[in-house]
């Protein structure tokens, strides 16, 4: 069957000692940008719309090297780590300039008032007797296509993406991307970049691959309230901010593909951030695991359909680097894409454009950003802060909308094929766990020494369960199906 739609997934919680943190060694460090040179656009520019209301909390200037000019700390080191959330962010701990970034955003018309869902056991998340497909509300995870999200590729195109890294289990499949010089986007979880800094190194220097935001602890992001939003998008763009010489990420995934009206509009007006979906769901996190029926035969077979089926709409399929299966489903379709004459491209440079906002491409030049990011100096925090206050807020369409739903016209509800039909039930969840557990945590990898400190623990579709056990356990990595 051919599921188009986003659908529940078991949560795989995996929590690991801090000591870990630093001990990471199974790639080698970054041999600089050896990669294909990248389409190259005017250099300097700022690769916002011009209105964008980012432009306001982000000062621009112009350097010759392609990090912002900041001493960033050692990715990986104990200073690089010590200064983000170890589970899930608390939002007396944010920069007061999200907030008020924030609020300039509500206070502006920017955000719409839609109700933060309701989850019950892992289930899809409901908005009571709102319809979620209808303009106001308009879930990813029922199909509604916002006209301002990504879905689909160009015709002919093969968008590569991979969710949930970085992982140990990244290893295999960058080797295998860095040997068949394919570019692709990580879609990555920021808790995921503390606890594994050598391949998040290795992504982003190695392979000159494109970095995206996948949040801090992977939610289902319209259960959380606009405040628990912003920590998610924020430090997850914060923490590949400051790893990347000061690259700003531009596109986001929602987990679980769950996403709305309100999510999508404080991930675009708060933090610049365009939300990619997918328009194939391989269903690859799920091989082997109890209570499904996928095996790498049926990932294959659900491929082989796709790859060699029609070139319009090109294909954005969602593939994770969370286990050994999900990486050997892609490599094993790797030849099939190829001979039959897909055109492989990073899904963040679809459209030509680059995954960041400051910067053209992962080597490009980068313009520094302040504000909300950054403890900017005197000189530019000033601006930044009146720009937080709302003063540049409202961009033109801002300023004359009345609507609550700035990106609602959406309208298109139901664009997805089949809508909410092809979600899939996760009722066992909390069943399953043993086999994503063992190959997120395959011996001989990165967060492997000192193993007597580790501490698995699986919380399935429980997350208050979840918050508790983040909280009372000393956690550097968060690995979610
Ligand atoms: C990110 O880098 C900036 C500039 O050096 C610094 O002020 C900020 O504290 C860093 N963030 C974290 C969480 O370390
Ligand atoms: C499916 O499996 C066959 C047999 O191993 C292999 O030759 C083929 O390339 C695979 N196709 C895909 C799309 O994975
Ligand atoms: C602050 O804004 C003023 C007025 O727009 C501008 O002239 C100045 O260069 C800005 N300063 C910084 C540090 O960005
Ligand atoms: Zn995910």
């Amino acid at each position: 069957m051919l599921r188009s739609t986003p659908r529940s997934l078991p949560s795989l919680l995996a929590l690991l000692a801090l000591s870990n943190l630093v001990l990471s060694a199974s790639l080698p460090a970054g041999q600089a940008h050896d990669h294909a040179p990248l389409r190259k656009r005017l250099p300097g520019t700022w690769y916002q719309p011009g209105d964008h209301p980012a432009h306001a909390l982000f000062r621009r200037g112009k350097r010759d090297t392609s990090n912002d000019g900041v001493d960033y700390p050692p990715v990986g080191s104990s200073q690089w780590s010590a200064g983000y959330p170890q589970g899930k962010p608390d939002p007396t701990e944010y920069p007061q300039e999200w907030l008020n970034a924030l609020n300039a955003a509500v206070a502006a018309g920017n955000i719409p008032n839609v109700p933060v869902s309701t989850q019950v056991n892992g289930g899809n998340p409901t908005y009571g007797s709102l319809d979620p497909t209808g303009n106001e509300v308009c879930s990813t995870t029922y199909g509604c296509r916002n006209n301002d999200d990504i879905w689909d590729a160009p015709d002919g195109v093969w968008a590569a993406g991979f969710d949930d890294g970085p992982l140990p289990t990244s290893d295999k499949l960058y080797q295998f991307l860095q040997q068949n010089n394919v570019r692709s986007t990580h879609f990555m979880i920021g808790v995921n970049i503390l606890g594994n800094p050598n391949e998040f190194s290795f992504a982003f220097e190695t392979l000159g691959d494109d970095i995206a935001v996948h949040t801090w602890t992977h939610p289902y992001m319209t259960t959380l309230s606009n405040e628990q939003l912003v920590g998610e998008f924020g430090w997850t763009m914060e923490i590949i901010h400051n790893s990347t010489g000061g690259h700003l990420p531009k596109y986001w995934r929602p987990p679980y593909g769950d996403s709305d009206n309100r999510v999508s509009a404080i991930a675009k007006e708060v933090f610049g951030l365009q939300t990619i979906i997918w328009n194939h769901d391989t269903e690859d996190w799920s091989i082997d695991q109890p209570g499904y029926s996928t095996t790498p035969e049926s990932v294959n077979a659900s491929l082989t359909q796709w790859i060699t089926g029609p070139k319009s709409p090109g294909l954005i399929v969602l593939e994770h680097e969370l286990t050994e299966f999900t990486v050997q489903a892609f490599i094993d379709a790797f030849p099939l894409i190829k001979s039959s004459g897909w055109d492989i491209v990073s899904v963040t440079e679809l459209d030509g454009e680059s995954a960041y906002a400051n910067a053209d491409g992962d080597d490009g030049e980068v313009t520094p950003v302040s504000g909300i990011f950054l403890n900017a100096p005197a000189a530019a925090a000033s601006n930044a802060s009146a720009s937080a206050s709302g003063v540049n807020f409202g961009s033109s369409s801002a300023a004359t909308s009345s609507s609550a739903s700035p990106s609602q016209s959406a309208g298109s509800s139901g664009g997805a094929a089949g809508a909410g039909g092809a979600k899939q039930a996760v009722g066992s969840a909390g069943s399953s766990s043993s086999s994503i557990h063992a190959a997120a945590a395959p011996t001989g990898t990165n967060l492997a020494s000192g193993a007597t400190s580790v501490h698995w623990q699986h919380v399935l579709g429980d997350v208050p369960g979840m918050l508790a056990a983040m909280f009372t356990v000393l956690v550097s990595a968060v690995v979610f199906a």
